[in-house]
């Protein structure tokens, strides 16, 4: 029941950097290349108060996870954000990023597969962007927070598999997601020890870091054989596919996500994101989330989360449709 070491337990580290070359084949040094966090949301905002000083430009895209863009903010950092559209399939475009910006800009958070988008990028988008953050010398910042909720063959990519990622960049990685472990808070980040130092650096005045039986709990989970995340990923692999028919019988024509716990379902023509799922709630009594709360950019949208069993969606899509809502009609009376 004492303090935890600062920089987290050997043991740990190692089952971290040993699941990192189990998962990606990337060798990490568990000294200095990885650092256990009280979850991934905590390291995510630390990491914006380590580095972003007063007035400093940070890029990130929006819609994005709140962290993303409310912790550089939070250390008093500006936002430029990067409007993600539907017709880049959510994808950041580097290219609108003016150069007068991307000289400025000393972070840039990303986050592929997407919470909200659900959308995945392709590898080439990663080497794009570890070359465009060398050109300009930014931070890369990579939350792989959905490493392993990944269906269809698919298998997300790492920052750290980039050549070069892992000289300018760090990724966020949780227990949260696949492991099921949202409230026990662990997660840790991997990547440029210097980076990574800083962050350390920070911490050691704020926290203890994580309690060790939980350390020795995510080790656990870290070396479960691969049969288990094969379970789950089928669990919500059924979900989305069950969700996603039924929205269809209702109008909604949602392609289907890759990656993640959520689908990105556009609203009924004409209605806001806020007006859409207040409307949704008041008269089913099931909660969407807004995609403006997401950002401007999720405007128009609303995120659908997979974390219920089929019965229980079911239940919400029969109420939708008892409810006469559909994606062609909703009467916000
Ligand atoms: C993209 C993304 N990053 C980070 C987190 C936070 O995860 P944690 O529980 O590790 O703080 C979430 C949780 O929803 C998320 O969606």
């Amino acid at each position: 029941h004492g303090y935890p070491p600062f920089e987290g337990t050997a043991s740990f580290r190692k089952a971290i950097t040993n699941w990192y070359f189990r998962r990606y084949n990337v060798k990490l040094d568990p000294d200095g290349e990885a650092l256990p966090l009280l979850g991934s949301k905590e390291g995510l905002t630390h990491l914006a108060l380590a580095y972003v000083n007063p007035g400093d430009l940070v890029l990130a895209p929006n819609p994005a996870y709140p962290a993303h863009f409310r912790g550089p903010l939070i250390a008093g950092g500006k936002i430029h954000s990067i409007l993600l559209k539907p017709e880049n399939d959510w994808i950041i475009d580097l290219g609108d990023i003016p150069d007068s910006v991307a000289e400025q800009a000393k972070i840039l958070y990303f986050n592929y597969p997407s919470n909200p988008t659900g959308a995945t990028a392709p590898r080439e988008f990663f080497q794009d962007i570890v070359a465009f953050a060398k050109k300009y010398e930014i931070m890369l910042v990579h939350d792989l927070c959905y490493a392993e909720l990944a269906f269809d063959g698919y298998q997300p990519t790492s920052l750290l598999e980039i050549p070069g990622g892992k000289d300018i960049g760090v990724e966020f990685h949780t227990m949260s997601k696949t492991y099921n472990m949202a409230g026990w808070r662990i997660g840790f980040v991997v990547g440029n020890s210097r980076i990574i130092q800083g962050l350390r650096t920070l911490k050691t005045n704020l926290d203890y870091g994580v309690f060790a039986a939980l350390q020795s709990a995510a080790q656990t989970a870290l070396q479960l054989p691969d049969e288990f995340l094969h379970q789950v990923q089928e669990r919500y692999r059924q979900r989305r596919d069950f969700l996603i028919q039924g929205l269809g019988q209702l109008g909604w024509d949602v392609r289907k996500t890759l990656a993640t716990m959520y689908l990105w379902v556009p609203c009924p023509l004409g209605v806001g994101s806020t007006d859409f799922a207040l409307s949704v709630l008041q008269k089913t009594g099931v909660v969407v989330t807004p995609g403006n709360a997401f950002g401007s950019g999720g405007e128009g949208y609303v995120r659908v989360s997979l974390i219920a069993e089929c019965e229980r969606l079911g239940e919400a899509l029969s109420r939708f449709q008892q409810a006469g809502i559909s994606y062609h009609f909703l009467s916000l009376k």
